[in-house]
């Protein structure tokens, strides 16, 4: 194999660049030519290709975000997008395909290497969702950035007597909202694996309060059916009863926009040279992610429309050390 493509595809995520800061310098140092696909997987559709030398990935391993663009592809699920980016890549010569992405693009990574391309996947979403891999590329920062707002809400709220929910993002899958829940001593956590009814928050907060706290937070996942409209919606007539007075943020994107924590920088690099290693060594279609602190190859067929679930007990540890 001389050459090989690299695509950040679906949500961006911390550390995206330093993956492909560590694909890119360990194939050149393997004496491969690297080309870099703008935008996606629909980048690989229109054909927006280009080289990538040493210096074209400098000064980025610190920056969130992906600096060759990505985006979530229509065309690329039916199989004429699928054709096209073939024949994109083999008119740059291009014969693998490293995707650094979650769950959406490696499931597009497994499409497109039945098609006959020699692909190797990069575990990387914030969500963690990812079968394959403990954790993936950017999920650590994004629990930092959550923590960071659960740490500022509590202090704000202690100030006024105040209970804030706070929305994390996740998709279908509570994992962030769990993690930074637990690490910021929520007095709730509602994710979509278990959702908390209203009327269970509000005796838990109504508890809290009962027992002198100042102050209380309510992690909310995205995904959860009960989110923080409908929250809200139930506390609307309801506020008086739980003691506080009731806020609520909703973080979004500003959870992915982060720069990459040092967890993730070495996650990145660790996985990006380990993609690089898997393709060298002739072992393609598998999903490179780290499992009990070793670089992993797990077939793509094994993860491609699979979620992870996350570890539910962990759920009931949040609430009994709330008290
Ligand atoms: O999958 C990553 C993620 O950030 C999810 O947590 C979130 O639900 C989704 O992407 C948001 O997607 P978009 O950036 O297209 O709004």
């Amino acid at each position: 194999m001389k050459s090989i493509a690299i695509v950040t595809s679906g949500g961006d995520a911390p550390g995206m660049n330093a993956a492909i800061r560590a694909v890119t310098r360990s194939a050149l140092d393997r004496g491969l030519e690297v080309f870099g696909v703008r935008q996606g997987l629909q980048g690989l559709v229109d054909g927006t290709i280009e080289p990538l030398r040493a210096r074209d990935v400098g000064g980025i391993i610190q920056r969130g975000g992906t600096f060759l663009g990505s985006a979530r592809s229509k065309e690329f699920r039916e199989e004429s997008g699928r054709s096209k980016a073939l024949r994109n890549l083999s008119k740059h010569g291009v014969e693998a395909l490293v995707v650094i992405g979650g769950n959406g693009s490696q499931t597009g990574a497994f499409a497109i290497s039945q098609m006959g391309l020699p692909v190797v996947g990069i575990a990387s979403t914030i969500d963690n969702d990812l079968l394959g891999s403990d954790t993936t590329i950017g999920s650590d920062t994004a629990i930092n950035v959550t923590l960071e707002a659960i740490d500022r809400l509590r202090t704000t709220g202690s100030s006024h007597h105040r209970a804030f929910l706070v929305e994390t993002m996740g998709r279908d899958c509570g994992y962030l909202a769990l993690m930074a829940g637990l690490a910021g001593g929520a007095e709730v956590i509602s994710t979509p694996e278990n959702d908390v009814p209203v009327l269970e928050i509000e005796q838990r907060l109504r508890a809290a309060y009962e027992r002198g706290k100042t102050h209380a937070i309510v992690v909310v996942a995205e995904g959860a059916k009960n989110n923080t409209e409908a929250i809200l919606h139930h506390f609307a007539d309801n506020q008086a009863m739980i003691g506080f007075e009731l806020r609520a943020t909703t973080l979004g994107h500003v959870v992915r926009g982060a720069p990459p924590s040092a967890f993730d920088r070495l996650l990145a690099t660790r996985l990006g040279v380990g993609a690089v290693a898997a393709l060298a060594d002739g072992e393609y279609g598998v999903l490179v992610g780290m499992v009990r602190s070793e670089v992993t190859r797990t077939p793509l067929s094994d993860v491609a429309g699979k979620t992870k679930p996350i570890r539910t007990e962990l759920l009931e540890l949040a609430r009994v050390l709330a008290k």
